[in-house]
């Protein structure tokens, strides 16, 4: 897959009725903003120029309802009205959180992302979730409010530890899985070059990444049927971060090993070709994911009792079929115990 040169070409995706730009920059910058978000890793690198700064703790256990309340009373105290903008730099806590305020800040205001991770960047800057871990569960509460503007700074990722970019890796592979069989095949092929972060390869992945999941969004934004299909590998995933209380697994480790037990049901409902399986696995496992984790289906049960994909009270799991082949199937709490109790 060689870099294309429309590469750093700006992208945009109509969401939800509000129009995402999508912005490629060289160099990470503070974005004009009224009052700007940042975390403790991103403040101290990029909070220079912001008219207006508030700074939260970083980290998965900064994602709660103090947070947003933090958000909104420093963007009230700032007197800023309907027209002004929120802005958000940092992983994908800062963007969630940002977003979720900026979704209820005078019933919605301008929003800006500068995603300063491979994670976020590639998935939780665009299509509109937002939202907080609530009750000990993921994502329990939010919003759905499209980014008005994403700015993306491939060269932010260099100073990113290496577990973080591993995480949001995992976040390309499902992508790949998902809808783009030439970028699973480049994972694959140049693995070197994307664990070395060569600029070139990064950012056509980051663009590839955000062309599939851009497309999903704008068909479906509020996720009442194909968007659930981003959702691979999350339903064991969720509740493996939950179990574990957001402690000993980054989102993309859960993630990876949740599609290893994804494809583990499909191969047990005729639906996934052990081949493909096999393919998959190893390549998780060549990233370095770990596919095991040792945890039965009582230990995980409450979490895929709120699952947001479950229907009429039944737990849907997405299961890849094959490359830019996945679909969605309910499964009994047999079934679930099955696919995690397989080695
Ligand atoms: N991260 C999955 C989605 O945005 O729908």
């Amino acid at each position: 897959m060689p870099e294309t040169p429309s590469a750093s070409r700006p992208l945009s995706f109509s969401v939800d009725g509000t129009l995402t730009e999508i912005a490629f920059t060289d160099t990470p910058s503070c974005p004009e903003a009224t009052v700007t978000v940042f975390d403790a890793n991103t403040a101290s690198r990029f909070s220079g120029g912001a008219a207006r700064a508030l700074r939260l703790a970083a980290g998965e256990r900064a994602k709660q309802w103090e947070s947003v309340s933090a958000i909104l009373e420093e963007c009230a105290r700032s007197g800023m009205g309907r027209d002004g903008t929120l802005a958000g730099v940092g992983g994908g806590v800062v963007c969630d959180l940002t977003a979720f305020a900026a979704s209820l800040y005078m019933r919605g205001c301008r929003l800006v992302l500068v995603p300063t991770t491979l994670l976020a960047m590639v998935d939780a800057s665009l299509g509109g979730k937002t939202g907080i871990d609530f009750l000990g569960t993921k994502n329990l509460v939010g919003t759905f409010y499209p980014a008005h503007r994403i700015l993306i700074a491939p060269s932010a990722l260099e100073g990113l530890p290496d577990r973080e970019y591993r995480s949001g890796l995992a976040e390309v592979i499902k992508t790949a899985i998902i809808g783009d069989p030439d970028l699973l095949q480049t994972l694959e092929t140049r693995r070197d070059q994307v664990l070395a972060r060569e600029p070139g390869i990064v950012r056509e992945m980051i663009r590839r990444s955000l062309a599939v999941k851009g497309r999903i969004v704008s068909e479906d934004p509020r996720e009442r049927g194909i968007r659930a299909l981003l959702n691979l590998g999350h339903t064991f995933g969720h509740a493996l971060e939950s179990a574990t209380g957001f402690d000993g697994w980054t989102h993309g480790e859960a993630v990876a090993w949740g599609m290893g037990r994804a494809l583990r049901a499909g191969v047990r409902f005729g639906m996934t070709p052990p081949a493909f399986a096999e393919r998959v696995r190893r390549l998780l496992s060549d990233y370095g994911y770990r596919l095991e984790a040792g945890v039965t289906y009582p230990q995980l049960a409450p979490s895929f009792g709120l699952d947001k994909k479950r229907a009429a009270g039944r737990t849907r799991l997405v299961i890849p079929c094959g490359a830019g082949d996945v679909r969605l199937r309910e499964a009994s709490p047999e079934d679930l115990a099955a696919a995690l109790a397989e080695r």
